[in-house]
């Protein structure tokens, strides 16, 4: 029989479609992509082996089923295999990879459970094409504002709903996706912690217990644009000069709030955009995407004040035009507290080292405890980073998570 290692190995490999996980550029599958389709493809295929019955909701979501009893509810595992623009390939795949892993071990020893178990994969996670995330699991969840997310756009212009369409779907019963709570007892993801917190605390599993959720801005600032060597300093409008200082603002005033409070603050000037970002021609246009997070919402608030009294600071100052737009404003989410004692008690168990924190990142997780009773298991990854091609984390690691998970399930199910 293949060897937990040998397994893990190759199906990381399968769900990120390559042969070798050394990929200088990274994984680029982007939300509702030919890409993303193909590592659910590979999902299905990979849970089909398991005798798994495997079905696809109306947002896309992938369903993997172990099915005791009709009459009993779920108890629901899984993640994303969606990936920002060159990222790694254990950021989601991790928590579809260590529930696969645990329901084949859990077959290989005979264990019987007496709920129904699933795999789920949500679509389209990261906001990295359209700005909004975790849009499979809003729909699951019946979470998802369809008239305010149908039309932005991604880099290339296609709308929310286009993608949708374009990938095999219908926007048009999306919220069909939605999904009755009463059928669904719990959900369970394992995730990499993308953080440092996990190694310099020398802990092998974090236990979550607060995940952060962005407030985020796009803020458009218009002056005019003009020729830069003919326009006197006096009469300019240049949109960057007037909101440039703005990016530098955020930084400083986030480590201010830092320094007077005990939870933190974490704010990023993560979009930028020129216009028309020629030598010779003064910026009309300036476009910025700021992304702030907080455990704590009154940090979020303070930092939004400050925003909000610079632009109309510049506005009075300046002659330029500018347009805030708040796109996400979300409360963080305390999860379950039972099913982290559980998860604590099962952890004990299988004798790893564990520590309680929170989550600066955003999880389907997030929007399944909407629904139902939810946890969220970390392991650690490489100097905590993410979100990037050097992301890593060990097969020894993702055999780790699996374990508690695993071990999780036969002592509650
Ligand atoms: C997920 O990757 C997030 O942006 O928190
Ligand atoms: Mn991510
Ligand atoms: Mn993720």
């Amino acid at each position: 029989m293949i060897s937990d290692n040998l397994w893990v190995e190759e199906t990381l490999k399968k769900l990120n479609l390559v042969k070798d996980m050394n990929q200088s550029n990274g994984f680029t599958r982007l939300g509702f992509s030919k890409e993303e389709n193909e590592a659910k493809k590979e999902f299905q295929s990979i849970a089909k082996d398991l005798n798994l019955m495997t079905h696809e909701d109306a947002a896309g979501n992938c369903w993997a089923l172990w099915e005791v009893d009709k009459a009993v509810p779920i108890v629901a595992m899984g993640s994303h295999l969606d990936t920002v623009y060159n990222g790694g390939g254990y950021d989601g795949v991790v928590g579809v990879l260590s529930a696969l892993t645990a329901v084949k071990r859990l077959k290989d020893k005979g264990f019987k459970p007496k709920k129904n178990i699933a795999i789920i994969v949500f679509s389209c996670e990261e906001s990295a094409r359209f700005g909004i995330s975790t849009v499979g699991s809003k729909a699951l969840t019946g979470l998802l504002d369809k008239n305010e997310v149908a039309n932005i756009t991604d880099e290339n212009g296609i709308s929310v709903r286009e993608a949708v369409n374009q990938s095999g779907l219908n926007w048009g019963k999306i919220e069909k996706a939605s999904l009755d709570a009463e059928k669904i007892e719990q959900f369970i993801e394992v995730h990499i912690e993308q953080g440092k917190k996990l190694i310099n605390n020398k802990k092998e599993i974090g236990i979550v217990h607060r995940i952060a959720r962005p407030t985020r801005f796009i803020i458009n600032c218009e002056g005019l644009t003009n020729h830069t060597g003919t326009t006197e300093m006096k009469d300019r409008q240049d949109a960057l000069t007037a909101i440039s200082p703005l990016i530098n603002g955020i930084e400083k005033t986030t480590n201010q709030i830092n320094e007077k409070n005990a939870s933190s603050l974490v704010a990023t000037v993560s979009t930028f955009s020129v216009k028309p970002n020629a030598m010779n021609m003064i910026p009309g246009k300036v476009s910025l995407g700021i992304d702030i997070r907080s455990t704590d919402s009154s940090l979020k608030n303070e930092l939004v004040d400050y925003i909000r009294s610079f632009v109309e600071k510049v506005k009075r100052s300046r002659n330029v035009a500018i347009k805030v737009n708040k796109i996400a404003d979300d409360l963080p989410v305390e999860l379950n507290e039972k099913i982290q004692e559980n998860l604590f008690n099962s952890c004990n168990k299988v004798g790893f080292s564990n520590m309680k924190m929170n989550s600066g990142a955003g999880h389907d997780v997030m929007n399944m405890s909407h629904i139902c009773a939810s946890g969220l298991l970390f392991i650690p990854c490489t100097e905590g980073i993410s979100h990037n091609p050097r992301e890593y984390t060990s097969v020894s690691n993702i055999l780790k998570g699996t374990k508690v998970l695993e071990q999780y399930l036969e002592d509650n199910f």
